[in-house]
């Protein structure tokens, strides 16, 4: 899995400072593919805060299936999801044109979302207080990347 974070690393760092390689229509999907990459982020982060939180009863097997998917998610490969002109200044999108200047800030930010998701995918099927424990870095990752480069629902 680490290996796969370095590809997806490097292959990032191309699309981010490779210019403009994309025509219009492919921004567009890009921004599509990497909200509904994030929506599934928020549905199975969904799944384990509920259990965490007591609204859902602990379910060891379904609380490693939503860690498991999370971490896989967070291993894709970016390459193609982040081109350039596709910051909120250029195109309907809530990423601040600041991801494409911190780019290494940005890659920090996504490794440990990755690391984090690692350690829950370990800690989520052993009991409920390992699942809580594991939850405050997961979160943690998704709101420090969102506080910098996300913009405010509008
Ligand atoms: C490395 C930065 C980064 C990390 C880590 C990150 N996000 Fe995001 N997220 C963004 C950006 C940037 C946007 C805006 C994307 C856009 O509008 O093109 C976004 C958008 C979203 C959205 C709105 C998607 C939509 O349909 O418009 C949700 C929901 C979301 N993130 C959830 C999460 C959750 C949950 C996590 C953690 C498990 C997470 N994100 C981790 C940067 C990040």
């Amino acid at each position: 899995m680490k290996n796969l974070f370095k590809t997806t690393g490097a292959a990032l760092s191309l699309a981010l400072l490779g210019g403009t390689a994309f025509a219009d229509g492919h921004v567009d999907a890009a921004i599509k593919a990497r909200q509904s990459q994030m929506q599934l982020y928020a549905f199975n982060l969904g799944a384990l805060g509920a259990m965490a939180k007591g609204a859902v009863a602990y379910d060891a097997e379904a609380a490693t299936a939503a860690a498991s998917n999370l971490a896989a998610v967070a291993m894709l490969d970016q390459s193609m999801l982040w081109p350039a002109g596709s910051d909120s200044g250029a195109a309907k999108t809530r990423a601040k044109a600041e991801m494409w200047s911190n780019y290494p800030d940005v890659m920090a930010k996504g490794k440990a979302l990755s690391d984090a998701a690692v350690a829950m995918q370990a800690a989520a099927g052993t009991d409920l207080d390992s699942l809580r424990g594991a939850m405050g870095a997961v979160g943690g990752a998704c709101g420090a990347c969102h506080k910098v480069y996300r913009e405010p629902e509008s």
